[in-house]
């Protein structure tokens, strides 16, 4: 199956028919979202992956009562780091020497400029929400590594951030749920939308041939 064949495959399902997805398979969707670009490449966001079907059942009541959470195979849950700092940046800068067989001393110029960066939010939520753009490239990642996999996928913000995060203990760890994630396989007899056309703006409303104004 092509690329775009997988797209035009691929839909946000509504209900799921409890199937699990293969542990190689999950792992190829984690990957895809662990390879896609982020700012500075500081990912600065984890995917909590949730299996066990009780908890599901709890975060179900947190999400709008939405039956892909416990129909899904496992449930991605993409959470934010409530704070990036320096520590971060010089994990990152360590991890890069070490990827790519360097002296760290050849970073510093560029370790202080992440310095800066991280440094240079004006605000506590414009780094939340600078987080939650990288944690989203992700997201869009693992949807379209699942529809090659042939892997349903149901992105979900129909949920109370608050209450799941209070569900986890993530603020605790750092950690702020941003948006979800259902991986598992359509139920093509209980989902209405399964099937149905593909709804979205003509080519000459979505790209605009700018030629200046
Ligand atoms: C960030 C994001 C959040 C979404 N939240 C929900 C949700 O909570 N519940 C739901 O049923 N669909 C949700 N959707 C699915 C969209 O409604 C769906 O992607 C859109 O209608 C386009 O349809 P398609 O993905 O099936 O092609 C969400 C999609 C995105 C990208």
């Amino acid at each position: 199956m092509s690329l775009m064949e997988a797209l035009h495959w691929r839909y946000a399902a509504k209900r799921m028919n409890g199937a699990e997805v293969p542990q190689a398979t999950l792992d190829t969707i984690l990957e895809a979202a662990s390879l896609a670009p982020s700012s500075y490449g500081l990912q600065p966001y984890s995917v909590l992956v949730v299996q066990d079907p009780t908890l599901r059942e709890r975060i179900r009541h947190a999400a709008c009562n939405q039956p892909q959470v416990s129909e899904c195979s496992h449930l991605l849950i993409f959470a934010i780091w409530t704070e990036v700092d320096g520590r971060h940046v010089d994990e990152l800068i360590a991890l890069t020497a070490a990827a790519r067989g360097i002296d760290p001393e050849e970073l510093e110029g560029y370790r202080q400029s992440l310095h800066a960066a991280v440094a240079g939010f004006t605000t506590p939520e414009a780094r939340q929400q600078w987080a939650a753009r990288q944690a989203y490239i992700a997201l869009g990642t693992a949807l379209t590594a699942a529809a090659a996999e042939r892997v349903d996928a149901s992105p979900m913000e129909g949920f109370d951030p608050p209450a799941m995060d209070a569900l986890l203990g993530l603020e605790e760890q750092g950690l702020r749920s941003v948006v979800l994630l259902a991986l598992g396989y359509r139920d093509t007899q209980q989902d209405r939308l399964a099937g149905q056309a593909k709804v979205r703006w003509p080519r000459e409303r979505f790209v605009v041939e700018w030629s200046g104004a």
